[in-house]
């Protein structure tokens, strides 16, 4: 149990089960930020060439653990879950070998052109993976899904609805035991279908999406930090979401979709998507959950929700956060170039406490 005395709040040490770590110079400036918060995160694969096999997964592995002793942390600091990325052509035997390597986690489905390096991502999910999805439902290794349509006639704040009916119903019936986690829910339709399926389901949720609605990108100008996808939507599906978070329900849990890009690649005509808020994420989520009144509710989304549905052990360790105004850098140094990260500028009522 979470323990609040008077202005520090000690939980058991969280984990992050939606992380964009990147690669190479970039991979090295972030991963201390994760580090410094989480004991484990679940590794997105969408590198450029996407981490589509077993190989691959493992050899991006080993240079986050080496970029973890690079940076000054013990090995025991952070522990990746890896991921595949699922393509048309991803086989049964990719599958069950990456999963039998024990440290490859989940399948990772991003429909072809939804996001950032998503076009080697699936164009036809229940026509062209049968065979993939026939093998995870049986070993029982998690789909993680991207779960937005991506035809351009539907209204870009209306995709993940969309996407609920034309994909994520048909492929829970056809599959009703595969495990699947609805990545980065963004609408009140999104919570309701998390929270009254059959079947194992479950959803992570970001910070940005639980503390802000879509008047944070127009706020007095076009802010392209707030930017991300699934775009941030309508104050509705904002409470929505934090009411799941903060509910108790074992079938939400935190993935803060931390998505570095150079600062000039999202103050640009056409900015990438993506917030970062490795840095501080603990801090927002607790100042989510405090002006919801529901800071007891913290640790089981940040710490205990996660472990159960992936079957993994709740971590040994704690993390303290105490009552202490946290002003969030304008910038941090990525490799040669800078970051901006969320809400830069501002303060927060948490910090994490360095011990
Ligand atoms: O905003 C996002 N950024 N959403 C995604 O799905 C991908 C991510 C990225 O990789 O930058
Ligand atoms: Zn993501």
């Amino acid at each position: 149990m979470s323990e609040l005395i008077s202005q520090t709040l000690t939980l058991i040490r969280p984990d992050d089960w939606h992380l964009h770590l990147r690669d190479g110079a970039t991979l090295q400036s972030v991963i201390a930020h994760t580090a410094r918060q989480f004991q484990r995160a679940i590794i997105m694969p969408n590198l450029q060439p996407p981490v589509t096999t077993g190989e691959r997964a493992l050899e991006y592995r080993e240079r986050i653990l080496d970029a973890v002793l690079k940076a000054g942390l013990p090995a025991d600091a952070f522990t990746p879950l890896m991921t595949l990325y699922l393509t048309d052509n991803t086989s049964a035997e990719e599958i069950r070998g990456a999963y039998a390597t024990g440290v490859i986690h989940a399948v990772k489905l991003y429909p072809a052109g939804a996001t950032t390096n998503s076009d080697a991502g699936v164009t036809d999910l229940l026509g062209r993976c049968g065979d993939a999805l026939e093998a995870m439902q049986d070993i029982g290794m998690p789909l993680l899904v991207h779960g937005e349509v991506t035809d351009p006639d539907v209204d870009l704040f209306d995709r993940e609805a969309v996407f609920i009916e034309r994909v994520m119903i048909p492929l829970r019936q056809r599959y009703p035991a595969l495990k699947v986690v609805f990545e980065h829910l963004t609408t009140k339709e999104g919570v309701d279908y998390v929270s009254q399926a059959d079947g194992p389901i479950a959803a992570t949720l970001t910070a940005h999406h639980l503390l802000y609605n879509r008047n944070a990108i127009f706020q007095g100008g076009l802010r392209p930090h707030w930017y991300c996808l699934p775009v941030l939507k309508r104050e509705v599906h904002r409470q929505a979401l934090l009411e799941a978070a903060t509910s108790g329900s074992p079938r939400f849990f935190l993935g803060t979709d931390s998505a570095p890009h150079a600062r000039g690649r999202k103050e640009h005509a056409c900015g990438c998507a993506g917030c970062y808020t490795a840095l501080h994420a603990m801090e927002l989520y607790a100042t989510a959950f405090e002006r919801a009144g529901r800071l007891d509710k913290l640790e089981a989304f940040a710490s205990l929700n996660g472990p159960a549905f992936y079957g993994l052990p709740v971590n040994s360790g704690t993390l303290t956060l105490e009552k202490r105004p946290f002003t969030i850098p304008e910038t941090v140094p990525m490799g040669d170039d800078e970051l901006v990260p969320l809400a830069a500028g501002e303060a927060l009522e948490w910090s994490v406490r360095e011990d």
